[in-house]
């Protein structure tokens, strides 16, 4: 039971990595499991699994693109468990979910998209930890911060907003460890291509779909898309107290993409459908 009895609050819950973390602390043992999305159907299906196994589980519907909805969200949340010793910040989103997969570059995206990804991928991961901070502060079973970047925020990245506010999540990991250290740590997970709903829609909006895989699984050393639960796995590690003298870093879950700068030359295991 790595994750003891802590009460943890996951953004971006109704589906994809966000779904399996909120599974996989309940299966390790979290006490209270607090749930968020802006996409109601989803968030309830994650309850009820999160619920079959075992855990107390309450989601709160959200848009983290309001302030004062993440605020309430936060105090919903820290009121029902009694207090919070885990946010995860994992919701995140693809500059083409606002607009034309082939208007994501610096010199063809538009003001409302970039504003839209910076909203959720970054400034409401600052806004989730400033009001989630007094409650991880009035902790006392290790609390930590957990935020998802991305391999496209390590190294350059085509999509301007995401690679942008990707790179800015880890600057803001650092800085949240920094700022609430020594009580609350702070870390980030990078993952390569993973097997979600984000990625297959990636995969989906590209006209040359054979291209796009390759560039997205190509540079995997292990020549696969993630699961889900390779994700879960880091992030309830990096959230357990197993992982009590890490703050500040952040974790490539990628299989080997940033290890190197080459594109493998196989066939690749890959599903275009
Ligand atoms: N899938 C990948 O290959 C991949 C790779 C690198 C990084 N990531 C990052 O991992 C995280 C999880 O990705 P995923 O693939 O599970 O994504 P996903 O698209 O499958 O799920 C993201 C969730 O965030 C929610 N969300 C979007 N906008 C929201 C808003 N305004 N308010 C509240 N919730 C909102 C969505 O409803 C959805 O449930 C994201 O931060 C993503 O950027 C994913």
């Amino acid at each position: 039971m790595t994750l003891g009895d802590k009460r943890i609050l996951i953004t971006g819950a109704a589906r994809g990595m966000g779904r399996e973390i909120a599974l996989e602390a309940a299966r390790q043992g979290a006490g209270h499991v607090g749930l968020t999305d802006v996409e109601p159907d989803g968030l309830a299906e994650t309850e009820a699994l999160v619920r079959a196994e075992g855990a107390e589980v309450r989601s709160v519907v959200a848009n983290l693109r309001s302030s004062d909805e993440i605020r309430a969200m936060v105090d919903e949340i820290a009121a029902w468990a009694g207090g919070l010793d885990v946010l995860v910040n994992n919701a995140g989103v693809l500059d083409h979910l606002f607009t034309d997969a082939d208007k994501v570059a610096v010199d063809t995206l538009d003001e409302d998209t970039w504003d839209a990804v910076h909203d959720i991928n970054l400034k409401a991961v600052w806004l989730a930890t400033k009001y989630a901070a007094p409650y991880l502060r009035a902790s006392d079973r290790g609390p930590s911060i957990v935020n998802a970047a991305s391999v496209s925020g390590m190294n350059g990245s085509g999509m301007t907003a995401y690679g942008v506010t990707k790179a800015a999540v880890l600057q803001l990991t650092r800085t949240t460890a920094i700022n609430l250290a020594p009580h609350v740590r702070a870390n980030s997970y990078s993952p390569g291509a993973i097997k979600t709903p984000m990625g297959d829609s990636h995969l989906a909006s590209s006209s040359d779909r054979l291209a796009t895989a390759r560039a997205m699984y190509g540079t995997h050393l292990i020549p696969r898309r993630g699961t889900v639960n390779e994700i879960a796995q880091v992030v309830c590690f990096l959230a357990s107290d197993e992982a009590s003298f890490l703050t500040g870093i952040n974790v490539p879950v990628d299989g080997g993409t940033t290890a190197w700068r080459g594109m493998r030359d196989v066939e690749l295991d890959i599903d275009l459908d």
